[in-house]
């Protein structure tokens, strides 16, 4: 008998109104997989808990969240209430990097049935996947602003590019690549003609790791060919592996061309295990739609997949695939942004009797 400890932290938003979606796809497949038993935390981390508290989680958090096995999160920032920088730099970034989440796996694939803006693509073209660096590159919060309120003031946002952290990153995507075993591809987004020093490392390292592997065919495209090359030729994409801000931006467009926000879900992973990974969707808290059913909790049900993959689970994320995949192409309990008028638990109840019945 498996016993997954989930640590749930929806987080601010539509985070509150998907994550009970997600934990309903959860309970539902343990209901139909003999020895599978998910034990779910909650803790009430984010926005709230800053204005009450003054941090977004407490000192403690990384300890607690340590003794889990993996993590499922909503989505933070309440842009009207406290800056951006101070919730994210609060709550997740410091997971990921704390907890060397340094692989962020974002899938782009195109279900049967979901809205493709992309005229005459359809799923056969669409399935790659992104590998965003994690934990350093432009995120890597090193830097500063002196000289304030004089006419002379600066800021300085350093990027740290790292042997060990690109050579990571970069083994993961060849691996998963041949994990995978597709078009065994993989292709790295760089920026080396404007970028002399971290990007033209970034190119050394990676023609050095792919000369491990043989096996695996590559090609080197520059983030803004990257950007063009997803919306006029995705199906020459398999996996892809880019730093921590051009997959950032590269995946809002990975997740448009698989059908919306609504569906783009991310693995943040430790693949070492030696701490817990994190589950999340792409997209954030949206607060244009907040409090009003309309979120699509379907990205944050397939990020509860991938958890479930990953934690080794992989008849109960295969069932929840097909669920997901049944559900999309069905198309008739659907939120908004897919056309439909369904609330955000509707879809949940609709994606629950499904996974049900196909479990017979
Ligand atoms: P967003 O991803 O929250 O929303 C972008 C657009 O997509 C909005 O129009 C929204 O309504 C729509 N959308 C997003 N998720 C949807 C869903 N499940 N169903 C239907 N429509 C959906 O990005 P935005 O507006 O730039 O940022 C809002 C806040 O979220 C900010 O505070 C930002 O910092 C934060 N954020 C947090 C992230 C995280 O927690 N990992 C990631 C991205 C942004
Ligand atoms: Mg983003």
């Amino acid at each position: 008998m498996a016993t997954h400890h989930i640590a749930v932290i929806p987080g601010d938003g539509i985070g509150q109104e998907v994550m009970p979606e997600g934990i309903k796809a959860l309970r539902a497949v343990q209901d139909t997989v003999t020895g599978l038993h998910l034990d779910f935390e909650t803790f009430p981390w984010g926005t709230d808990y800053y204005c009450d508290h003054g941090a977004m989680m407490p000192e403690s958090a990384m300890k607690t969240l340590a003794e889990f096995d993996a993590i499922y999160f909503g989505a933070v920032g309440d842009p009207t209430r406290v800056p951006d920088h101070i919730t994210l730099n609060g709550l997740i970034l410091p997971i990921r990097k704390s907890f060397q989440q340094y692989a962020c796996i974002r899938p782009a694939k195109l279900l049967p049935g979901a809205p493709c803006p992309l005229v005459g693509k359809t799923p056969a073209d669409i399935d790659f996947v992104v590998v965003r660096e994690n934990t350093e590159g432009e995120y890597a919060d090193t830097g500063g602003v002196v000289h304030r309120g004089t006419p002379y003031e600066l800021a300085l946002q350093t990027s740290v590019f790292t042997r060990t952290g690109c050579e990571r990153i970069m083994r993961f995507a060849f691996e998963l690549a041949r994990k995978r075993n597709q078009k065994r591809h993989v292709t790295s987004v760089t920026k080396s003609n404007a970028q002399k020093h971290s990007m033209v490392f970034w190119d050394e390292i990676f023609r050095e790791v792919a000369a491990d592997y043989p096996d695996i065919a590559t090609s080197s495209n520059l983030v803004d060919a990257a950007a063009m090359n997803f919306v006029r030729r995705p199906e020459v994409f398999d996996v892809l592996v880019a730093s921590n801000l051009f997959a950032d931006i590269l995946t809002d467009l990975g997740a448009v061309i698989m059908g919306g926000m609504g569906f783009a879900p991310s693995a943040n992973l430790n693949p070492e295990r030696t701490y817990p990974s994190m589950f999340e969707s792409v997209h954030g808290s949206a607060p244009d739609i907040q409090g009003r059913g309309l979120a699509n909790p379907l990205a944050t049900i397939w990020a509860g997949q991938m958890m479930l993959d990953f934690l080794g689970e992989t008849d109960a994320a295969a069932r929840m695939l097909r669920a997901l995949e049944t559900h999309v192409a069905d198309g008739t309990v659907v939120t908004p942004d897919l056309g439909g008028t369904a609330s955000t638990s509707a879809v949940g109840d609709q994606y629950c009797a499904i996974l049900r019945q196909q479990a017979g």
